[in-house]
This record gives C-alpha cells, structure tokens and sequence, in this order.
C-alpha cells in the first residue's frame, strides 16, 4: 500500500523543492494582490499546511474560477514543492502548481466560519466539531491515550480479556442500569398485563453493564494479570460535566496481590500516560495550555514525576470537617465523598493527585475486602484537582465465608452470584483491581472541563443524536 505521506509527515521533512501533493480541508483562504494563501489541515495534526498561489498562476481561467469556489470547510488535492516558509511559525509551506477542488462546503451554509466557536455550539454539531482545532487536538490525543493504555498493560505482563457488554446480574450496584429487552413495550402497555421475562430474549431480565470487573476477575484467576477497556453504561440521571450515560472504561485485575500493588499499579499507571501525552502529542497539550487550561502542562509534568499523596477515608473526613470552608454538603464520618469534597482534598490539602484508601463498607460495592475494624474496607479511590475521582477500585473479599456473609447481609442473591463465589471456592486468591475511567483521563490530560467534549459521540440524559 502507498498512502500519501500526510501534513504531518510532510511537515517533518527537510523543505527542499520536492514535489508533494496534499489532500485536505481548507481553515481559511486569503488573498493579496500577488497571491491566494490557503491553509490546509488534514488532521495529522494541529498545524496546517500553507499553500501559496502565485498570481502568475491566476491568469489560467479554470483555475481563477475553482480558486473562487474554494472555501472555508471545503476538500481539496494540492500539488506543490515543499520550500521553505518565509512566514513566523512554520517551517514549510506549498508552492503550489496544482489545484484540485474535490468537495465544496458553500460559505453560506457551512456551519464552522468563524475561528472559534462556543464548545457549546459545537456540542449540537457533534458530526462537524472534529474539522475545530479543539475537537481535532482531543481526538489525537484519546487515541494515543488508548494505545498508551495497551502498551502499558501489554508491557507488565496483562492480558486483555473481553468482557461482554450485556449482562444478567446486576454486575455491582454501581448505579442504575439500561435494560435490554426484545418484548414489545408498546404492545405490553396496551395489554397491561405483567411482563413475562420467560419470554424475553434471554429468558430473563438482562442489562447492559455498568463495569467489565467481575467477569474479569474470573480471567484473573487463570492469567492472573488482566485488564479489560471497553464501553460500560449507567442510566443514573446526573447531568454534570463528569458523568455520561456510556463511557469507556479500563479495569486490570491482579492475583496475589493486596491494596499496596493496587495502589503502586495504579499510580505508576496514570504518570505513565501523562508522560505518554507529553512527549508523543506534545504540539495538541501546548495547544490546550495555551487555549483551555492554563498552567495545564507544567501541572502535568508535576504529576508525571511527583509520587501520590495518601490518606485515609478517615483522615480526608477529619481533614474536611476541619476545613474552613462551606460545603453544600456537610462531612461526616459515614458520609460519600461528594465531588467538592474530593475538589477541596486535592486542590486545597495536598495540591496534586490523592490516593484515599479505607472507605466505609456502608458506601462501597459488596465485592471490597473488609478490614480487621469491621467498619471499612480496603477500598481506593484516586481523586485529581479539578473534578474529583478519576478511579476507583479495591482489594477485592477472597474469603468465601466473608463475602457469603455480606452478600447476605444486602439481601443479594447467593444464586446470582453463584459463578462469582465459585472463584473463592476454588483455588481463591488475594487479589485487586481498579476502574480507570477514560474519559476522566481525558478530562486531565487535555484540561477540558466538560466530559461530553472528550468523546466523539456523547450519551447523556435526552442526548443520543448523531
Ligand atoms: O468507581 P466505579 O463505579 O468503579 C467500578 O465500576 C469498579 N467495578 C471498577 C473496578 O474496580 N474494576 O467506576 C470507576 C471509574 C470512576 O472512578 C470514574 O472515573 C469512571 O469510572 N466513571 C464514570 N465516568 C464517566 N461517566 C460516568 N457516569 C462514570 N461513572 C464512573
Ligand atoms: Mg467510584
């Protein structure tokens, strides 16, 4: 296969007079009296590629009027020599010979014409809002972030396990779930009968998941190092700026191992990735320091070298009920940690990422180890400055008598969780796991503060379009 070498590649070169052709969408066109400047962007990467049409070139009449169908949003095939810019910023620019229009985007109906448009705005054009410079920077940089995520797990020695996307079992009450069903709702309304979930598709009620974790861990206790990094979904009805109905989701699982290599995972995990995206999609994180966060890239440097605080559940509670500050929601011992909380922990008392270990068993999943006080367990959230947790996860219960015992005592069913309890019966190990969400990844990385503008579709509460 021969592809083009693209404006990034292009951009990379020596700029000595060698014939290129390059294929893009226009950002803008400008014209003086001695030539036509057309900035060209593939998607490589922020920068553009400038070409310049001499003038001599104009007195071809076909050309004049393609020249003068090209616009702001449209395609195009340019064929140049790669020379050195005289302009500030930029290494080379294209002089051109050739001009192809391949797809025009008239200006008086193509949406993106002004230089920076509202994020807001740009939400209701979720089709259109990757030809913006934001959109473009956080989609190379989502991408890189996965790859970062294989290479890091791959690296360790994890395997990655798929884990399925529709479950029976109400995986951990992590919050509420979408049904999935083939019954026809509109019929069963009319009948107002009940509904038979014998006659559903699966013979039952079924979901999908809200985390991959419990049908990994089965794969834990063979391979013994896993992850799984897939879609999950919650229907909890929260329309804030860190919560989406569909998000993916990166979830490794151990064997043989407690809260202290869980902690040490998922600290070395997350400045492994900071340091991915400052080094590989530098010129993107220059652009969100400069545009959208400022201080954004020396804060990450800080994080990727900088070990992370710790502190226990009952140390953050005594830390806040000390604060000088007034919380919406009053800290108590007992209480969950609600997101102004964790802002206040992070940006306030440590300044930087904090690992909280040790929660209440009350507020956490049936799954979580119960420490020797028999009040909390060892559980671990890792909360960051600016919107709170970005991962969750614990040692996980591996005696069977306890787990029985405390599925028990939350009146879950011993029977759905049969295959689950098989994995203590037989050969159980110690072992731990942590949630990663990846778009609170992005969020941190990018500096963007609103989680439905770092994926490309978002699901929310009344929002499914696109
Ligand atoms: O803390 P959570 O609910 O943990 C679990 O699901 C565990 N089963 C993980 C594990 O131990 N394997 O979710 C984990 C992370 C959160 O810390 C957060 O980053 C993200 O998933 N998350 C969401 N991200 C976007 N939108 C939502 N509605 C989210 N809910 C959780
Ligand atoms: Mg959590």
């Amino acid at each position: 296969m021969t592809l083009l070498p693209t404006i990034k590649q292009l951009l990379a070169m020596e700029p000595i007079g060698q014939e290129v052709t390059i294929r893009g969408w226009v950002r803008t066109k400008r014209e003086t009296k001695q030539s036509t400047f057309i900035e060209v962007n593939d998607g490589s990467c922020l920068s553009n590629i400038q070409c310049v049409v001499e003038s001599a070139l104009l007195e071809n009449e076909a050309l004049k009027s393609m020249l003068a169908r090209i616009a702001t949003g449209a395609s195009v095939e340019i064929a140049g020599k790669l020379v050195p810019s005289p302009a500030k910023g930029q290494k080379a620019e294209v002089s051109v010979i050739r001009v192809k229009l391949i797809g025009e985007a008239p200006a008086d109906r193509y949406p993106l014409q002004k230089k920076a448009h509202s994020l807001e705005f740009l939400r209701e054009l979720a089709h259109l809002r990757v030809r913006t410079n934001t959109f473009g920077a956080v989609a190379r940089v989502r991408n890189r972030m996965a790859f970062a995520i294989h290479q890091f797990f791959q690296e360790h020695g994890f395997y990655y396990v798929h884990t399925p996307i529709i479950t029976a079992s109400d995986a951990e009450g992590a919050g509420a779930m979408f049904q999935v069903t083939t019954l026809d709702l509109d019929a069963l309304a009319k009948s107002g009968g009940p509904v038979d979930y014998d006659k559903d598709f699966f013979g039952k009620r079924a979901y999908l998941t809200v985390s991959g974790q419990l049908n990994v861990e089965t794969y834990c206790q063979a391979l013994s190092r896993v992850y799984t990094f897939g879609p999950t979904f919650r229907a909890e009805n929260s329309n804030t700026t860190r919560h989406l109905a569909e998000f993916w989701m990166i979830e490794p699982e151990m064997a043989f191992a407690e809260l202290s290599d869980n902690i040490a995972l998922a600290t070395e995990f997350i400045q492994y990735l900071v340091a991915v995206a400052l080094k590989d999609c530098a010129e993107d994180i220059a652009f969100f320091d400069e545009r959208i966060q400022p201080g954004l890239r020396e804060s990450l440097e800080k994080v990727a070298q900088t070990p992370f605080a710790h502190m226990t559940y009952t140390d953050a509670v005594r830390e806040l009920e000390s604060a000088n500050t007034q919380f919406e929601f009053k800290p108590y011992w007992g209480c969950d940690l609600q997101s102004e909380h964790e802002k206040y922990l992070t940006e306030k008392v440590v300044g930087g990422p904090v690992v909280v270990t040790d929660y209440p068993k009350e507020i956490k999943a049936f799954y979580m180890k119960q420490n020797e006080d028999g009040k909390t367990v060892a559980a671990m959230d890792v909360l960051v400055p600016r919107f709170g947790e970005i991962i969750g996860g614990s040692e996980r219960e591996w005696r069977l008598d306890v787990l029985e015992k405390r599925i028990e005592e939350l009146g879950l069913s011993k029977e759905v969780y049969s295959w689950y309890l098989d994995l203590r019966r037989f050969g159980s190990t110690p072992h731990s796991g942590f949630g990663l969400g990846f778009e609170r990844l992005l969020l941190y990385v990018t500096g963007m503060t609103n989680i439905r503008d770092v994926i490309p579709f978002p699901r929310a509460p009344r929002q499914a379009e696109f």
